[in-house]
């Protein structure tokens, strides 16, 4: 296998997911396991970061394991590792990077460390099988909110980002408030199919006329004045209501600036990625709005939407391809640009 494949290691440990994958010339994944935290962290409302470490230490080695079992291969097919080097949580990072350098030392085997949003972005690359860059990025995460030029597979360019507030991290808060649970993204994402999404008419808010910033402190305010408002005046909340009238504000505000971005830089291609991507209304009303101005648009399987190594492997297979390759000196960089 290996004289004909390259295949590439993917680690990835930014947050609550621990996942290994394995790559057969970039795009097509052998295995992706992913060791989900969600039921630990779910007691507390989110993710303990401290906690969070410890996990993803007891799970590393077991995740990789399984992965090289699950695509049939042994720790000596593998042509290169990559790994997830920020954004994230500091401490969770360092396990995955201290498991990747370790191994890439221990093998004598190239190590690229990857861009967590990077990766998300790629995870396009290996659901379609035809995408090549050019492309506007529309990145949706609980950590992010990025419009973003992609003019090659290693050239990314920021055209926008959330000033405060990412909208997953809005869609969360705002569950915890509905008292939905955590994480609030999926809750949120049913409760607004049976609830009105014009009950509630929140604030859109757009930032400076032509900016590609967003900014979702507001409108969580304006969600929580709004349960105040009513609890005060004894009137009864329906949650389904409030969940679908705040979805539709944050998601009419994402794709009005999606359209904006792709236009200005006269892409016809968007690509959607992140956690967020995994939204049913976002992709019905990006689809909608792609139609209507003749682009195109891409979004993985939810599975691949969510924090997975797969996508890291695949980011890490074009910047190697690319020439591009660390040392053992590779940190973990919780605020890392892109
Ligand atoms: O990309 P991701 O797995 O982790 C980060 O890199 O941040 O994104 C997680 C975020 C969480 O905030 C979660 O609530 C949100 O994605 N999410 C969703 C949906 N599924 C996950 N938000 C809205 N609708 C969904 N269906
Ligand atoms: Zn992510």
């Amino acid at each position: 296998m290996k004289d004909k494949n390259f295949i590439t290691l993917g680690i990835e440990s930014s947050c609550d997911e621990t996942s290994a994958a394995v790559l057969r010339e970039g795009r097509d994944v052998l295995s992706n396991v992913i060791a989900s935290q969600i039921k630990v962290h779910q007691v507390f409302g989110g993710v303990v970061p401290e906690i969070a470490s410890r996990h993803h230490l007891d799970n590393i080695n077991t995740v990789i394991d399984s992965a090289l079992s699950e695509a049939g291969i042994t720790l000596k097919d593998v042509d290169l590792i990559g790994v997830t080097y920020g954004p994230g949580l500091v401490g969770a990072l360092l396990i995955g990077l201290a498991t990747a350098k370790s191994m890439a030392f221990a093998l004598k085997k190239p190590l690229v460390g990857v861009h967590h949003i990077q990766g998300h972005i790629c995870a396009n690359y290996i659901e379609h099988k035809d995408l090549k860059p050019p492309f506007l990025a529309l990145v949706v995460s609980g950590g992010h909110t990025n419009i973003i030029d992609v003019t090659d597979y290693n050239h990314y360019e920021v055209l926008g980002r959330t000033r405060d507030d990412a909208a997953g991290e809005a869609f969360d808060k705002v569950a915890r408030v509905l008292g939905l649970g955590y994480p609030g993204g999926p809750l949120i994402d049913e409760a607004a199919k049976k609830g009105n999404a014009h009950a509630v008419e929140f604030k859109r808010v757009f930032l400076e006329k032509d900016s590609l910033d967003f900014s979702f402190s507001g409108i969580k305010t304006g969600v929580l004045n709004y349960l105040n408002t009513q609890r005060l005046k004894g009137e009864e909340v329906s949650v389904n209501d409030t969940a679908a009238s705040f979805q539709l504000a944050v998601m009419e505000v994402i794709v009005a600036k999606a359209v904006m971005a792709a236009e200005r830089m006269k892409k016809d291609k968007i690509v959607l990625a992140g956690g967020v991507a995994a939204n049913s209304l976002l992709r019905k009303m990006l689809k909608e709005a792609c139609d209507r101005k003749g682009f195109e648009l891409y979004y993985p399987s939810p599975i691949l939407c969510t924090d997975n190594a797969a996508m890291i492997g695949c980011a890490a297979y074009y910047k190697y391809q690319a020439g591009m390759e660390d040392d053992y000196y590779l940190d973990a960089y919780p605020n890392l640009a892109i």
